[in-house]
């Protein structure tokens, strides 16, 4: 499948149509920002782990029978998706306190969830995806009941998949954030999920008071050794 014209140009990726009107190529930049683009930057290779990653957990999660949007790995950046109809909503499920959750709430980073929870913000840069509820999401237009249920259900069968894979590589699963798509009547996961998306915590090595994170929080907080925590992620996945 070929790239013809250039549709979008998000922050990490680009979108192309193909020669086939229901499908569109995904390409992965190294680009890396956070605070809504305030801070710019590049993660060398970023990109490649992020494409082959984020494939390697559609395909995981299809097998466990939760639709997606992937189609094919073309090559190191490029994906074939099906072309959905975004919902903006960035939907966000935690197992543990971190990051805007700790600050909004006032609670310890790395306080353990009695159960873990959801949250939408809605997807506007502008507004800097403020957070909002179902209700909020239903007013708004920006899903319908059944469509926001759909999506609930999705997101915690998601995350048990998650935990459970990432258990094995010796990963705590935080949070992550997802999108998901519209696809001929059916709402389907799409997006990405990969280090930029997710908090990855090396397992056992953590409390209220320290942790290491192996995910685009050394980019947004300076910690160092960007790069190193990508490939780190990434050598788990591929088993060595
Ligand atoms: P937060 O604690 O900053 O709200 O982030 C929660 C999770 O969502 C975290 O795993 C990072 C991810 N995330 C994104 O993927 N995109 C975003 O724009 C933000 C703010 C967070
Ligand atoms: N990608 C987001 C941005 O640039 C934020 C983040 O991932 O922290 O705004």
């Amino acid at each position: 499948m070929e790239k013809k014209e250039q549709l979008y140009e998000g922050k990490a990726k680009k979108v192309f149509a193909t020669e086939n009107p229901d499908y569109v190529i995904v390409s992965y930049k190294d680009d890396a920002t956070a605070f809504n683009g305030l801070k710019k930057g590049t993660i060398s290779g970023k990109g490649v782990i992020n494409n082959k990653m984020s494939n390697m957990m559609m395909q995981m999660l299809e097998k466990k029978g939760i639709p997606t949007h992937f189609v094919k790995e073309i090559d190191d950046r490029n994906t074939v998706v099906k072309k959905v109809q975004i919902v903006p909503l960035e939907v966000i499920i935690r197992n543990v306190a971190a990051g805007s959750f700790s600050k909004r709430y006032g609670v310890a980073e790395g306080t353990q969830f009695k159960a873990p929870t959801i949250e939408f913000s809605y997807k506007n840069d502008d507004l800097g995806d403020p957070l909002i509820n179902d209700y909020h999401a239903l007013a708004l237009n920006l899903a319908s009941e059944k469509e926001i249920e759909t999506i609930k259900k999705m997101a915690f069968a998601v995350n048990s998949e998650m935990i459970a894979f990432f258990k094995k590589l010796n990963i705590d699963l935080i949070d992550f954030k997802l999108e998901f798509g519209r696809y001929k009547g059916q709402i389907v996961l799409a997006d990405e999920i990969s280090p930029d998306t997710c908090r990855f915590w090396e397992a056992g090595s953590w409390d209220t008071t320290k942790h290491v994170s192996l995910d685009k929080d050394r980019f947004r907080r300076d910690l160092g050794g960007v790069e190193d925590a990508y490939n780190e992620i990434f050598k788990r996945l591929m088993g060595d």
